[in-house]
């Protein structure tokens, strides 16, 4: 691992994790996960964060590599999970007399992590300290995505240390800055980090776009993924995007099927939407791929069509995890379709039903279900409901 600069003073020692397999045991990590912190090198020495304990073995080296014998004067809590807060009781036993730096509710999640109430220095929305050349002003974010979290703005370099906001999944494989890297790669990720991890907060986000309105942003450190030094504005635009629940044109069809039929339907139906002349049509089996990716697309695409078979009564299990988190995410400006599948008295589109009541997004075709295996008569029954979907794309 080499130190690598941020800017004159200012260091990022960033750790990438490449055997966790699931973030907050939920999240697959194909590509790994990236812990940034940062130092700033001044007068007086700061680190902002730290990273997973157990991620690396060296983590009190790096920042002796940094700091060179120097004692470490501040360091500033932004998040308190763990996947940032690891480390602090190494560094607190390294540097005894630290002054630890957070707000009220950082403290209260301190003292019931690690029992520390010392040396703590309380800021609030606005309040700044100084290191020397540096000033580090803080924006709390209330919510984005735990109570606790705020942001430092640095006066002088007029980087942003931001936290998980404008975070990404996947670790830095050489790349550490966003001009080194193919950002194609990392929009995915970026967007599944997003709606898996924040996008439940979107409203919070939206308030701290409005509390970073008219600060000049030259660089974003976040603590996850790349370091956006050649365009901020970027990232900004992503978040505030998806925060805004914005989309893009396409389908996302997602289908629960435990014997074919239903499945085959949802062939059936993307073919006449493409048939229509639709592009991006994206089908899903959600027993197959995980929650994660169903609920990234779901942040992407403007139209969603979900398909189930009965299951005991209600849709399928598979599907009603997808429901479940749409719900509880309370993912906005969706257009839906439904349709389903049963061989004696359904269930699974009246329980699709029921989630649409509960979400609230237009659905745009009459839906559909039919009994048994789908023969050229049952297929014609979706005629008229893939071209209503096309027709809403279409206009
Ligand atoms: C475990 C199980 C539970 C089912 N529950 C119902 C039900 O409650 N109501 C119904 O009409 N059909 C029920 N079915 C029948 C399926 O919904 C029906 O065969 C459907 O076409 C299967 O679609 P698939 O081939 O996509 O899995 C059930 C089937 C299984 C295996
Ligand atoms: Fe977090
Ligand atoms: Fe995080």
């Amino acid at each position: 691992m080499k130190t690598v600069q941020v800017y004159d003073d200012i260091y990022v020692i960033s750790v990438n994790d490449r055997r966790k397999q699931l973030f907050e045991n939920m999240w697959p990590l194909p590509c790994g996960i990236a812990y940034n912190c940062y130092i700033v090198d001044d007068e007086k020495t700061a680190l902002l964060d730290t990273v997973e304990l157990g991620s690396t073995n060296n983590f009190m080296a790096y920042i002796n590599d940094v700091l060179k014998g120097k004692k470490l004067d501040y360091l500033i809590i932004n998040h308190m999970e763990p996947d940032h807060s690891g480390e602090i009781q190494n560094v607190v036993a390294r540097y005894p007399d630290v002054k630890i730096v957070g707000n009220k509710l950082t403290f209260k999640i301190l003292k019931s992590y690690f029992n520390l109430s010392e040396n703590l220095i309380e800021v609030a929305d606005g309040d700044e300290i100084n290191l020397g050349k540096h000033n580090l002003k803080f924006i709390t974010t209330t919510m984005v995505h735990w109570p606790e979290s705020m942001m430092a703005y640095d006066t002088e370099s007029q980087i942003l240390f931001s936290q998980d906001a404008f975070g990404c999944f996947g670790t830095l494989d050489g790349a550490i800055f966003d001009d080194e890297a193919n950002f194609d790669f990392y929009e995915d990720e970026m967007r599944r980090y997003y709606s898996n991890v924040v996008g439940k907060y979107s409203a919070m986000v939206q308030k701290a776009f409005v509390k970073l309105q008219g600060i000049s942003v030259k660089s974003i450190c976040p603590i996850h993924g790349l370091i956006w030094r050649k365009n901020p504005a970027k990232a900004m635009e992503l978040y505030n995007k998806w925060s805004n629940y914005e989309t893009e044109k396409g389908v996302l069809i997602l289908f629960a099927s435990m014997y074919g039929n239903t499945e085959q339907i949802a062939d059936y139906v993307a073919r006449i939407i493409s048939e229509n002349g639709v592009k991006n049509i994206r089908i899903y089996d959600v027993s197959k791929t995980h929650v994660s990716y169903l609920m990234s697309e779901a942040w992407k695409y403007k139209t969603i069509v979900l398909g189930s078979c009965a299951y005991n009564g209600e849709m399928h299990p598979m599907m009603e995890i997808f429901c479940r988190e749409m719900e509880h995410y309370a993912l906005k400006n969706r257009a839906l379709a439904l349709f389903g599948t049963c061989s004696w008295g359904g269930g699974g589109l009246k329980s699709l039903q029921k989630f649409a009541a509960n979400i609230g997004w237009e659905q745009i075709a009459e839906p559909v279900e039919v009994k048994g295996i789908p023969d050229n008569e049952k297929f014609a029954c979706f005629d008229n409901f893939a071209k209503s979907i096309a027709d809403y794309c279409n206009k």
